[in-house]
């Protein structure tokens, strides 16, 4: 039920006597004024003085567009001569220039006299429907940019699968090749006579087979990063020690948790390959062989030790030999390689390098 703004202005200053018109107006949230049947305001709220700039003394029919002028101008003489609130729209532009609809409700709030003309109270807020044709807009222009997205998520997954489908195709041609080139030397040995010959075939095909063991834990789904030091120790060893028959004399140390890098693992798979086959020749025959891949903030110490009396080191003359790779792919690592007593008394071979010195050195790795 709509009831008079005059009829609530006056009931309020009676329970509330001290409330003056104005405080009334200010109360309002939305922009009001109070005009005479001109259109003259009178007094604006400060929604209204923000939302239209200084209006006070102005017609209001001068902000509204050329046709609602004249409507606005009926519709207030309507809002004086009648005793209920009624409602009403006009499009009013503000101080910003922009020009928006209202949905407004008018009414009498001081009656006409003889000498004064009627004033009635406005009060203006913003049309539904422009606020809801507002929504829409950003509801359909957020229904594009999802759209797009999807499309484009749809295309980078598809993009990745095909990726993935080609890496591991990749992978499994490089593991495929190394396996043939590892089945090419095992033949040409089996054939030749020379025991020298023989020897070095042997190695080149232990080389190869260390290589394609870091290669297959390098490129498990899971292991992006790096390859876990704890696995990649027992698995490579065991693998190494198992082709001399010697896998039970095994036992490794790695710290847990410890990633070893993707650009490390072959040269220090290699690097254990040679120090294990070592072991296995030059160490005593049935002693244990201990692996240790230690890592501590960055720093990796990797050690091969056997029960042997040891042997003096000294930097090989031959890079080829087992020694010397390990020489080259510490130099690569920017690491050092060293021959020291273990533990238990046995020979200790150590390397040690960091992973915060930067990648491998590539010239020496072309070198090595
Ligand atoms: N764990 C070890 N215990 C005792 N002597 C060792 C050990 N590792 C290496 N040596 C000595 O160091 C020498 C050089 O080793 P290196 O690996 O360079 O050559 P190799 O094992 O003789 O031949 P290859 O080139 O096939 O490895 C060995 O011949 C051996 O005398
Ligand atoms: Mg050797």
């Amino acid at each position: 039920m709509q009831t008079s703004t005059y009829a609530n202005i006056s009931a309020v200053t009676t329970t509330v006597p001290s409330l003056t018109a104005r405080e009334i107006l200010e109360a309002l949230p939305e922009p009001s004024v109070v005009l005479d049947t001109t259109t003259c305001v009178l007094m604006a709220n400060l929604a209204a003085l923000t939302r239209f700039g200084p209006l006070v003394g102005l017609k209001l029919t001068g902000f509204a567009t050329i046709p609602d002028a004249a409507a606005l101008r009926t519709y207030i003489r309507r809002c004086s001569g009648s005793r209920g609130t009624l409602p009403g729209t006009v499009t009013l532009r503000g101080a910003d220039g922009t020009n928006t609809r209202f949905r407004c409700f008018g009414g009498l709030v001081v009656p006409a006299c003889d000498d004064a003309s009627a004033m009635v109270l406005l009060r203006c807020s913003e049309a539904e429907d422009e606020r809801f044709s507002a929504l829409a807009r950003d509801v359909r222009r957020l229904n594009v940019e999802l759209r797009e997205r999807h499309r484009t998520q749809a295309l980078l997954e598809e993009a990745l699968r095909d990726r993935e489908v080609m890496l591991r195709e990749l992978h499994h041609r490089v593991k495929n090749s190394i396996q043939m080139l590892i089945g090419m030397v095992g033949s040409v040995r089996r054939e030749v006579a020379s025991p020298e010959a023989r020897a070095v075939l042997a190695n080149i095909g232990d080389r190869l087979g260390a290589i394609g063991a870091a290669h297959q834990m390098l490129h498990r789904v899971d292991s992006l990063g790096g390859v876990d030091a704890r696995r990649f120790a027992a698995e490579l060893s065991g693998g190494i020690l198992h082709s001399y028959g010697a896998q039970g004399r095994l036992s490794c140390r790695a710290t847990a948790g410890a990633i070893i890098p993707n650009d490390v693992a072959t040269p220090l798979a290699l690097i254990l390959n040679e120090l294990l086959v070592n072991a296995v020749k030059h160490g005593p025959r049935d002693g244990h062989i201990r692996v240790g891949l230690l890592c501590a903030g960055g720093m990796f110490e990797v050690s091969v030790e056997d029960d042997g009396p040891g042997f003096e080191f000294t930097i090989p003359a031959k890079r080829a030999s087992g020694l010397g790779l390990v020489c080259g792919l510490a130099r690569q690592l920017r690491g050092s390689f060293a021959v020291e007593r273990g533990e238990r008394g046995g020979t200790r071979c150590v390397l040690r390098f960091s992973t915060s010195g930067g990648a491998p050195d590539r010239e020496e790795a072309e070198r090595s």
